[in-house]
């Protein structure tokens, strides 16, 4: 079995229900199944420490799980057209697999949701892309093949995959949202069980 990591933060459930989307994509692929795990939220009591295992919704990450899975889908709402911080500040943790190599050739996607069309989607998902890139992953996309991409009004980039939530962050993911969340995560398994076949 072919491990993928889903690795999302999420405040109000849109990215949790995109994670959930590109799970079932990657799970479309035989012998892959999905990893999902969570961050915590950063908090403003630089001293506080976080139960190890969160109240609801999937666990915790860890740097096994990176090491152990043979690709990555992260997951995150846009803040101010960049990623969410708790996510930015677990993947600052992660030089030692930086120095050691450990993420080199597995492959990686981006996800995002945004409260409006033209509020940032590309640029966080650029912007989540550049520490993988750092790492040595190789970066999946949605190539314009996909018929999704042109029909959709809302989210759906070929950067990654996208939603719109609204600004009460509580509109659904469109059928074409949905797909090309299942979409990215099935290129993402694909590749990364061609990749691991090749080593
Ligand atoms: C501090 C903050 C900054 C935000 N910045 C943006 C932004 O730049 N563009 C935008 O469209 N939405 C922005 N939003 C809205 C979130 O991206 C939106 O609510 C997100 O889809 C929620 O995802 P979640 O349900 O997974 O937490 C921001 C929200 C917060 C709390």
């Amino acid at each position: 079995m072919s491990e993928i990591l889903v690795l999302y933060y999420s405040r109000y459930g849109n990215v949790a229900r995109m994670a959930q989307q590109v799970a079932h994509g990657i799970e479309e692929v035989s012998g892959c199944i999905a990893r999902i795990r969570t961050v915590p939220a950063v908090s403003t009591v630089c001293e506080a420490v976080e139960d190890s295992i969160p109240s609801e919704g999937a666990p915790y990450v860890s740097h096994d799980d990176l090491r152990e899975c043979t690709g990555l889908a992260l997951g995150s709402p846009t803040r101010f057209g960049n990623m969410a911080a708790p996510l930015k500040y677990f993947l600052d943790t992660t030089g030692d697999l930086w120095l050691s190599g450990q993420l080199v050739g597995k492959p990686a996607a981006v996800f995002t949701s945004t409260g409006t069309q033209h509020g940032g989607q590309e640029s966080t998902l650029l912007s989540m892309m550049i520490p993988l890139l750092h790492h040595g992953m190789l970066i999946i996309g949605l190539p314009y093949s996909e018929p999704d991409l042109h029909s959709t009004s809302s989210g759906g980039t070929p950067y990654g995959a996208s939603h719109v939530a609204g600004g009460d962050a509580k509109r659904p993911l469109t059928d074409e949202e949905k797909r090309l969340c299942r979409t990215l995560g099935r290129r993402l398994a694909e590749t990364a069980t061609q990749f691991n076949h090749s080593r």
